[in-house]
């Protein structure tokens, strides 16, 4: 059994829908901050499966201790979602983050030990990179001062997993999430921001259906080919394939303590007009955008060497940057339909 933490997210539900179709028992760990429960039963109409579902503050130690009571004796692997990610909150709330992170994970590890769970998959975050002095970047590229309190939690957690590895029972997976977009093909779970997006594609996808009048574009005179900043979107259906390869990769690794790191991107960068470009092409519809002056904390341009990932966990991203638009626009539309 595998149990989700934060299974009702936007990657997390992704990635048991992977892991039911591959024949895997989840049990989905959330609190419902920043998701749904009647995720649960999208899950289920796409599988025809539905996971098992405990509401839990992970950050509570004694309320998760409960929890395990009841499934740790049963499962083999964590894959541990569950995280506040708004880069701009963690500015202005630095505890809420440090706390809500750094305590959910710990508490994991300590249940994982308590019932000799061996198996870790953990979501880290290309953030922790910062401005690379050189694109792509490898993981022995060095990890940059984090931009934000955020930033920071992802790097923390990797190297509390790592030290933790050293002394516990424990084989454990960060993958490094470059830019993750899109929607499931059914559009039956997709990315749900809260409020006026901060990321880019979900505010393309506003702009289209008419919600936000026009996408602006955080500056055009950064060094790149067209001025503006250059990320490596990847599928989110791509992103949570990676999770069962890792997983995979943990199951048969015969030595007790491990620690190792993945870079889960495409491999190619794209820039912010490039992305608007795909959109039309993807959607036939062009967004309305005009320039306006660079956005804090934004780097130039980062995106992965991917050859890790392909060459040790046998996984490549499939689908392409046209493909993971139009995915996002039929979420967007289909999620606004269901709520007229
Ligand atoms: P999300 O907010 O959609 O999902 C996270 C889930 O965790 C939510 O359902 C939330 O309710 C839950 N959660 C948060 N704190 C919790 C707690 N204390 N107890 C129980 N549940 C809790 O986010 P996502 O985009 O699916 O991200 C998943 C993971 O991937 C996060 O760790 C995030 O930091 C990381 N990540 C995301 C991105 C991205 O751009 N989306 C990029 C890199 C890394
Ligand atoms: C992408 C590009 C913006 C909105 C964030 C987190 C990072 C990671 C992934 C979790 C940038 C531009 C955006 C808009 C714009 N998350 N943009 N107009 O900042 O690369 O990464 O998500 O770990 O930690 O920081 O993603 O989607 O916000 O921005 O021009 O209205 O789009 O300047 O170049 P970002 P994003």
């Amino acid at each position: 059994m595998v149990i989700v933490t934060g299974g009702t997210g936007y990657i997390g539900s992704h990635t048991c829908v992977e892991l039911i179709n591959n024949g895997y028992d989840v049990v989905v760990l959330d609190n419902l901050s920043n998701s749904d429960e009647s995720v649960l039963n999208s899950i289920e109409e796409i599988t025809g499966k539905r996971p098992q579902f405990f509401k839990v503050d992970i950050d509570n130690a004694e309320q998760l201790a409960l929890v395990f009571n009841k499934i740790g004796s049963q499962a083999e692997s964590i894959i541990h979602f569950a995280a506040k990610k708004a880069v701009g909150e963690s500015v202005n709330e630095p505890l809420l983050y440090y706390r809500n992170n750094l305590d959910s994970l710990m508490n994991i590890l300590v249940e994982m030990e308590r019932f000799q769970i061996p198996n870790l998959v953990f979501s880290s975050s290309c953030t922790v990179y910062g401005q690379p002095d050189v694109c792509p970047v490898t993981e022995a590229t060095p990890r940059k001062e984090a931009e934000s309190p955020y930033g920071n939690t992802k790097s923390m957690c990797e190297d509390i997993i790592r030290d933790t590895s050293r002394v516990q029972q424990l084989k454990a997976i960060s993958l490094r999430y470059f830019n993750p977009i899109g929607a499931h093909e059914s559009a039956k779970i997709g990315e749900l921001p809260v409020g006026v997006p901060n990321n880019l594609v979900p505010f393309v996808t506003q702009t289209a259906a008419g919600i936000r009048k026009e996408l602006t574009i955080f500056g055009d005179d950064y060094d790149t080919i067209d001025g503006t900043c250059v990320r490596d979107y990847i599928h989110v259906v791509d992103l949570a394939k990676a999770h069962l390869r890792a997983l995979r990769k943990l199951e048969v690794e015969t030595r007790q303590n491990s620690y190792d790191i993945f870079n889960i991107g495409t491999g190619k960068g794209s820039s912010v007009l490039e992305v608007v470009n795909a959109f039309k092409k993807a959607t036939g519809i062009s967004v309305n955008y005009k320039i306006g002056s660079r956005r804090n904390g934004d780097i130039t341009a980062v995106y992965a060497d991917t050859t890790k990932a392909n060459t040790e966990l046998n996984w490549k991203s499939e689908l392409g940057l046209e493909e993971a638009l139009r995915s996002s626009w039929n979420w967007e539309r289909n999620y606004r339909k269901i709520r007229a």
